[in-house]
């Protein structure tokens, strides 16, 4: 995100800071009862209810024809990307988060994918589109979409983090909902072309290190790219999830570059230029560098560290019943895969390995469970992953230490959750 240091502002004014009664240790909370409606909680009707006939039971429901594309059933109506009104200053150069509290498994659908872009989501007619591919190479093309379809594919699964996921969070717990503390982070399969395909197509010059990667909406976002990442696992992708991109991600094609920061992944990408250093673009000078303690700003930051959360419980989704419960939650690493994850209920006073359950890819999401009994006590609960590199997700204390507090991007601390004896739960830090 570009406006941070006004959201952070007009976040930290907004900041309802509660005491966390009988806790020791906890900082602070982030006050707000969840205002979001769960239908499958929600009071059943008599009528419908055994031995009654319910009423679906009675008549005919939909034919084939109704719905050619179809939607989620009308009680998921809840289920919906948000965003944070007073966040930026314009809807267009925005954002809005994933609601991962709603989701299970490890695929984000298409419809629920956060979406980030600078100058609103482009609507590009496909038979209009072009990729200019210039500068260092032996033969400068431009490819249709005809083109790139025609072109070798692979399928990947990859998860997307924009380097702003829990920015707001840098000071202290700011949001009350891991849709909005750590919503900025969708998991898609893509199709498309490896990006080295083209670019060997077009032949590269020896001196060739860099590439300045081009979108083609109102915003005209650009990045260099260096050249050893772009052979390497860089696709030009036309599918998620199986059918075309949609729009706001980026529709036709975009770039996917796995476990780097969401804002190189170019959307609506139309130009390529080889050079031989980097272009030291808006977006990788003003933005999307990493402002330290002492003032210096560290540029280049393109690895997402390996990250986990809690997403049920939290505050957006509540415990509800005492005795037999499901903790779930997320977590990735742009460096490989996930190796384990670790839970805590109480605050980090004792650990347990959770249980990883689904396919597990380098550089993708992966889903991990805790089945635990509740007895209406009160919790600290957090989750921490490791990595294949044997990277371990850092506390926020220990990030704070070598980052300071003047940071946007890469937060990628533990996140702690309060659960209190009515299942209510709030964004808190432990101290
Ligand atoms: N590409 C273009 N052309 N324009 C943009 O505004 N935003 C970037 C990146 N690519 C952007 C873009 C940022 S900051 C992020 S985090 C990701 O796209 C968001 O991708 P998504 O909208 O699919 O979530
Ligand atoms: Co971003």
């Amino acid at each position: 995100m570009s406006k941070d240091t006004r959201s952070d502002a007009n976040a930290r004014s907004r900041r309802q800071v509660l005491k966390a009664a009988g806790l020791t240790g906890v900082l602070a909370a982030v006050g707000g009862r969840p205002a979001w409606p769960q239908s499958a909680h929600a009071e059943a009707k008599p009528e419908n209810l055994p031995p009654h006939v319910a009423d679906w039971s009675k008549y005919l429901g939909q034919g084939v024809a109704d719905q050619p594309y179809g939607k989620p059933s009308k009680f998921e109506a809840h289920v919906v990307r948000r965003d944070v009104e007073w966040l930026t200053a314009a809807r267009q150069s925005s954002v809005n988060f994933t609601p991962w509290h709603e989701l299970d498994g490890i695929i984000t659908p298409n419809g629920l994918c956060f979406e980030r872009h600078h100058g609103g989501a482009a609507d590009v007619n496909p038979s209009d589109h072009r990729l200019m591919l210039h500068g260092l190479v032996e033969k400068p093309l431009v490819f249709s979409m005809s083109d790139i379809l025609r072109m070798p594919r692979v399928n990947r699964v990859y998860f997307l983090e924009c380097a702003a996921n829990s920015g707001m969070e840098w000071r202290g717990p700011q949001l009350n909902g891991c849709q909005f503390t750590h919503g900025m982070v969708h998991n898609v399969m893509y199709t498309g072309v490896p990006l080295k395909v083209v670019l060997n197509e077009a032949g590269l010059k020896p001196n060739a290190k860099w590439l300045l990667v081009e979108g083609g909406d109102a915003s005209g976002m650009n990045r260099s790219l260096p050249i050893e990442k772009a052979l390497d696992d860089c696709l030009l992708a036309f599918k998620m999830n199986g059918e075309a991109l949609r729009p706001e991600q980026g529709y036709p094609l975009r770039l996917v570059v796995p476990g780097w920061e969401g804002n190189i992944w170019i959307k609506w990408i139309r130009r390529i230029e080889v050079g031989d250093k980097p272009w030291l673009a808006r977006e990788e000078t003003s933005k999307y560098t990493d402002l330290l303690a002492d003032g210096r700003a560290r540029r280049f930051t393109f690895v997402m560290d390996a990250k986990s959360v809690v997403t049920n419980p939290s505050p957006q989704a509540p415990l509800r019943f005492r005795g037999q419960n499901v903790l779930t939650g997320i977590a990735w690493s742009g460096r490989g895969a996930i190796t384990r994850v670790d839970v805590t209920l109480d605050g980090g006073r004792n650990w347990r390995e959770a249980r990883i359950d689904g396919p597990v890819f380098e550089r993708s999401v992966t889903r991990f469970y805790v089945d635990f009994d509740w007895q209406g006590e009160e919790l600290l609960v957090q989750s921490r992953c490791h990595d294949s590199t044997g990277y371990l997700q850092p506390t926020k204390s220990e990030l704070r230490a070598i980052r300071g507090v003047n940071s946007i991007y890469h937060n990628n601390g533990i996140q702690t959750w309060l659960v209190r004896a009515n299942g209510e739960t709030e964004n808190v830090e432990i101290s």
